[in-house]
């Protein structure tokens, strides 16, 4: 067995808005092993994004212990964590995420850049992933010249080119036709079969259903856990 990548014990959540609390997150507990393919669905409002967030350090719970392979990460200063999701998690997004100045290689080569890797290497390693991704024609486009399919390809780049142990997407499909959305699930299951740890939230039944262990969030709480034999 494959070891623990991110371990989620007894998680809690809670939102206040106004005089209005919400329990995002209502103990979760959650193992997810290196290599895995997990999609996470659910209806809206359930927590979904909340503990994808979590997963990749963009958000804290109030109480529970998260254990990125096998450091505890719950509690630690935001410089600490930034480099933690700067070297281990990819995170693409529905509505990309991209900068607009910056042309399809620069965004790539972004993270790169803020790890201090040298011009040389991030050159390299951007050609790489724009020539396996189908972009090489479109390396100085800037986002607004792309296609919606385009775009998340980018993002995607963007979010391996670090090398990371996980990548999550949060619907990543979700702004993009049905041929796009297909294109991007197929890149990121490729990327699983080298070994990528993959978490997707997605409202799509049909992509959901392509995952080898699927979760239901209801309630911030986890209601089904579903392993494909
Ligand atoms: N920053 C926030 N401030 C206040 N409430 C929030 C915040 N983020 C989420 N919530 C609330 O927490 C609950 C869970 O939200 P979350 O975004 O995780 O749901 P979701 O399952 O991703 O929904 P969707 O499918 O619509 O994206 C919702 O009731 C939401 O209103
Ligand atoms: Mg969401």
């Amino acid at each position: 067995m494959q070891h623990a990548m991110i371990q989620l014990q007894d998680i809690c959540r809670t939102f206040v808005v106004g005089d209005q609390e919400v329990r995002a997150m209502d103990h979760v507990s959650l193992t997810v092993r290196q290599g895995e393919y997990l999609s996470i669905m659910g209806p809206s409002g359930s927590g979904k994004s909340t503990l994808l967030n979590i997963m990749g350090l963009l958000d804290t719970p109030d109480s529970g212990t998260y254990l990125l392979e096998g450091k505890d990460v719950t509690r630690l200063q935001d410089k600490e964590l930034a480099s933690i999701r700067n070297r281990k998690i990819g995170f693409i997004f529905q509505f990309f995420h991209l900068i607009p100045r910056l042309t399809a290689r620069q965004n790539i080569e972004l993270p790169l850049l803020l790890a201090g890797v040298g011009k040389s290497e991030r050159q390299k390693r951007s050609s790489s992933l724009l020539e396996r991704f189908g972009l090489a024609t479109r390396s100085h486009h800037r986002p607004e010249e792309l296609s919606g399919g385009q775009r998340q390809r980018v993002a995607i780049a963007r979010a391996v080119v670090t090398r990371p142990a996980v990548l999550l997407a949060d619907e990543p499909t979700g702004n993009l036709d049905r041929e796009s959305g297909n294109e991007i699930v197929e890149l990121m299951e490729e990327l699983n079969r080298d070994g990528l740890t993959l978490v997707v939230v997605t409202h799509d039944q049909n992509i959901g259903t392509r995952a080898r262990r699927t979760i239901e969030v209801v309630d911030g709480r986890i209601s089904l856990d579903k392993v494909v034999p």
